[in-house]
């Protein structure tokens, strides 16, 4: 078997130029970014410090007793949440490897990990302090999905990155906002973070799916060829944890996120690149458009499926002290 130690990243030179041709217009989703945006931090939203009228005591037993009232199912939401979020090194490594170290592409990518980062500290930061976990357990799993790496079949294809960063801004958008919502009734904190996390996954997703739009615009046939491997299964960094199928199986029970939010998302965006609409394709271009367009229906397929086969059971986790979960 051939080595691919030190294997650098090749591009196809077409898409090579295409990335180059881009970096202005990074320039300036960069800097429209900048000026929506509303830089935040987690210390704003669970005080470590006892601030004027904020006593940090009294503030803690107020956030542990709210949380006591937090169905198993959330929780379980918010710890493939903090996960996913933790799981920010091998998708800033991603970006480099494939966008670069030293362009517009790769400032947007520091200034991307840096709003990133608040994510799962903002959500360490309350998980922590409210006890809705056996935190050793959650931070065993945490260090598996880190150091067991990820490393999806993106091929050198840049396209497959932008793609698939499109299509997983919107998703985890979409799982705090739930989140959140199933949230509300019990913990307003909570929710106020998931808030805040939300309002960047959805400037994120502008970016992203904004690049990709140029990408149809420029290079239509290479972008058709990388969405149609990347959209019908968006592989997640977490899937080799023990216990992650079941953690995704709740958090679907829950109506919290599971494959029809998945079909959402692949709708909304094939309709946002207007791929069904492209004309001016050679015989290919039309196979990949034609395949393109038929995912959403085989999504909505494996939901029938996997909604038709589901009956009550009862699930357990370590970091929820292996309790029975009945759903
Ligand atoms: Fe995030
Ligand atoms: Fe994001």
């Amino acid at each position: 078997m051939a080595s691919v130690v030190n294997k650098p990243p090749f591009f196809d030179p077409v898409q090579h130029d295409v990335l180059v041709a881009l970096e202005p217009f990074v320039v300036d989703l960069t800097q429209a970014h900048l000026e929506r945006r509303k830089l935040w931090f987690p210390n704003e939203l669970m005080p470590a410090d006892d601030g004027p009228g904020v006593e940090a005591d009294v503030e803690l037993k107020q956030v542990r007793e709210a949380a006591r009232g937090l169905p198993d199912e959330v929780r379980v939401a918010l710890a493939i949440n903090l996960l996913t979020e933790e799981g920010l090194p091998h998708f800033h490594r991603l970006i480099a490897v494939y966008l670069g170290n030293e362009s517009p592409w790769s400032a947007w990518n520091n200034l991307w990990t840096a709003e990133e980062d608040r994510h799962g500290c903002a959500m360490r930061d309350y998980v922590r302090d409210a006890r809705i976990f056996d935190m050793g357990a959650l931070e065993r799993m945490q260090y598996r999905y880190i150091e067991s790496g990820f490393n999806p079949a993106w091929e050198q294809d840049p396209y497959r990155l932008l793609a698939y960063t499109s299509l997983q801004e919107r998703a985890t958008q979409m799982a705090h906002a739930n989140t959140g919502r199933s949230c509300g009734a019990y913990e307003p904190k909570i929710q106020r973070i998931l808030a805040h996390i939300s309002g960047d996954e959805s400037r994120h997703y502008a970016f992203y799916r904004g690049v990709f739009n140029e990408v149809v615009e420029r290079d239509t046939e290479r972008a058709l060829y990388a969405l149609l491997k990347v959209m019908p299964a968006l592989a997640m960094p977490g899937h080799t944890i023990p216990n992650y199928d079941l953690m995704s199986e709740v958090v679907r029970r829950g109506d919290i996120y599971g494959p029809r939010h998945y079909q959402k998302i692949v709708e909304e965006l094939l309709a946002f690149w207007r791929i069904g609409g492209l004309t001016g394709l050679s015989a290919k271009g039309r196979e990949l458009q034609d395949k393109l367009m038929k995912i959403p229906a085989r999504l909505a397929r494996m939901a029938d499926y996997v909604e038709a086969k589901s009956s009550p059971r009862s699930f357990t986790f370590d970091f929820l002290g292996d309790r029975q979960i009945k759903l």
